[in-house]
């Protein structure tokens, strides 16, 4: 008889946003290497067929779906194509997010409500879209992608931070409610350290400016994640291997946090 669950999502499914590249593409990978089908949701279509492709081509099953997490009617469109798609939805990744580098005076509020709508009302009106599925179903499971800068701020952190601590807290309450209720629904938060995505470098070019060099000097492990470091911990958060954790935060930063 098998006593431990060690990770693996065979036949569960998954709906991804920001899955179109970065650390969304790479937790849509490490959710399909363990057995779990996904919907990847973007706004960028072209960049998320061809990674819903690329899964294919590895034999998984994958699908892309746009989605403007900032929209409530596009997010039940996505969770509509994805129980259609799968007959079900078991796993919601809140991977979507942008960052805005302004200092408490040069932040206008405009921009401030902007990376409001994405990175914390997107994560919410996610939420609120598939917990009745989840419900229906007897259970499931949400990551909400936070960030390290929710200990670790700098001076450009205003708004990115401010946006990241709140899904830290927000994924909190909503782990209490739902295990309170009886939902069978986890919900845990991912912290990532710097990684070298196209959010953090914008180029390959990049990889080698003093300031990045410095932020990954400053790595206990002394060099950033990589992608898929954060997809195999999303991945895990998902599932059974973890049915005893919600409300947790896990930091993926190679000691930079504690450091
Ligand atoms: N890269 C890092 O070092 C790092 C560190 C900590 C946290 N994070 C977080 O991880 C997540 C992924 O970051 P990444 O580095 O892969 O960034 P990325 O820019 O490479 O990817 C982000 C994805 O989100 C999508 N997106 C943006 N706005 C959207 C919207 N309104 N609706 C739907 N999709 C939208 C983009 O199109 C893109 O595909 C973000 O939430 C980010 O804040 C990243």
């Amino acid at each position: 008889m098998r006593r431990t669950k060690s990770p693996e999502l065979h036949g569960k499914v998954a709906l991804i946003t920001g899955g179109a590249r970065g650390l969304g593409a790479a937790t849509a990978w490490a959710i399909c290497e363990v057995g779990g089908k996904v919907m990847i949701a973007d706004l960028l279509a072209e960049r998320g067929e061809q990674t819903a492709a690329e899964l294919r081509e590895a034999g998984h099953d994958a699908r892309f779906t746009p989605l403007d997490v900032r929209d409530e009617a596009a997010w039940a469109d996505a969770v509509r194509a994805t129980t259609h798609a799968f007959g079900k939805l078991d796993i919601l990744v809140n991977n979507a997010g942008i960052a805005t580098a302004a200092t408490i005076e040069d932040l206008t509020v405009v921009d401030f409500q902007a990376i409001l709508d994405i990175n914390l009302l997107g994560p919410f009106r996610g939420m609120q879209a598939v917990i009745p599925v989840m419900k229906a179903h007897g259970g499931g499971a949400i990551v909400n992608i936070s960030s390290n800068s929710t200990q670790r701020v700098s001076a450009i952190t205003t708004s990115y931070a401010a946006t990241k601590a709140a899904v830290a807290n927000m994924t909190k309450s909503a782990a209490i409610h739902l295990a309170q209720t009886g939902t069978g629904i986890r919900v845990n938060s991912v912290h990532p350290g710097p990684h070298a995505t196209e959010m953090l470098l914008g180029s390959d070019a990049k990889a080698d400016l003093p300031e990045v060099r410095a932020l990954r000097d400053a790595i206990p492990m002394g060099r950033m994640g990589q992608a898929e470091e954060v997809g195999a911990v999303v991945a895990f958060l998902a599932s059974d291997a973890a049915s005893y954790v919600t409300g947790a935060e896990l930091f993926v930063d190679g000691g930079l946090t504690p450091h």
